[in-house]
């Protein structure tokens, strides 16, 4: 069996010497070090997949939105579609939809669905061919200008295209006040 020379530590006693205590902190910072970087390289990929939706800027895409001819000239109806959403969770918060208006045999107008001023949706009042918003009073003409209330920019207009006799709308990040 091996004897305990060192003077200052006698066998049994419990005391350190300077340098066991020095090694022992050594060794613990090292661990500290270690564990704190393996934390951070864990931390910053999940960080980054959890919020890198909320900066990722949603893509614009076309949706078909349907056949020219379910369209009658003069009337706004609204449409659904997909949205062009950036995260394949999104499930129904997808769905999104617009105000549409076949104004020619060719021309359609479509609108945002959402108020300009905190993203209510608007409704279609047909017989005042007015847009209003239920949150806060705001209307808006039929081309989408401000009648009255708290917004203060017209209805986004979302581009429209015809594709092979097929109604196509442009999505867009939904527009409100910022
Ligand atoms: S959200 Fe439409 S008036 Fe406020």
């Amino acid at each position: 069996m091996k004897e305990n020379h060192n003077p200052n530590h006698p066998p049994g006693s419990g005391a350190e010497t300077p340098e066991e205590i020095s090694r022992r902190k050594f060794f613990r910072d090292i661990s500290l070090i270690v564990g704190g970087c393996t934390a951070l390289g864990l931390a910053v990929p999940a960080v980054g997949f959890i919020f890198a939706p909320l900066t990722r800027r949603a893509p614009n895409v076309w949706r078909t939105v349907g056949k020219v001819e379910a369209f009658k000239i003069g009337e706004t109806v609204d449409v659904h579609y997909e949205d062009a959403s950036p995260v394949p969770w999104a499930g129904v918060t997808a769905r999104t939809a617009a105000w549409l208006r076949r104004e020619t045999a060719d021309q359609f107008v479509a609108f945002a669905i959402n108020c300009t001023h905190l993203g209510c949706p608007v409704r279609w009042l047909p017989q005042a061919r007015l847009f209003m918003c239920p949150c806060h009073g705001g209307v808006f003409y039929e081309n989408g200008a401000v009648a009255a209330g708290p917004p203060e920019r017209p209805l986004t207009r979302y581009p429209v295209r015809v594709v092979n006799g097929e109604v196509q709308i442009e999505t867009a990040p939904v527009p409100i006040m910022t």
